[in-house]
């Protein structure tokens, strides 16, 4: 698994383009442990101290094994912020 992008973003609802699939199921653990992932992965690589809060939005995309455009909430510091992720799965 490999996180590429992590944006704080206002935008949680979005449009739905090309083949991204809405994501329904977004509380199940497995999709939580991604958004967990995606800040875990942020903090090491860019020395920051995020507290994953919780997924609410995502989208998935089927392209070469899969991956996930997630809307979380993480806190920085004291703020509790919505970040973009990106995160691909090797099929
Ligand atoms: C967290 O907050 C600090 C201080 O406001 C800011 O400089 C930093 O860019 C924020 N990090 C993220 C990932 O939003």
């Amino acid at each position: 698994m490999l996180l590429l992008l992590l944006l704080a973003t206002d935008c949680v609802v979005r449009a739905q383009t090309g083949s991204n699939f809405p994501i329904t199921n977004i509380k199940e653990p497995y999709l939580q442990e991604v958004g967990q992932f995606a800040v875990k992965e942020y903090n090491r690589e860019s020395k920051g101290e995020l507290k994953f809060v919780k997924v609410l939005n995502g989208e998935e995309q089927v392209v070469a094994g899969y991956s996930y455009k997630l809307v979380l909430a993480a806190e920085n510091g004291s703020v509790t912020t919505n970040y973009e992720a990106v995160v691909w799965a090797d099929p």
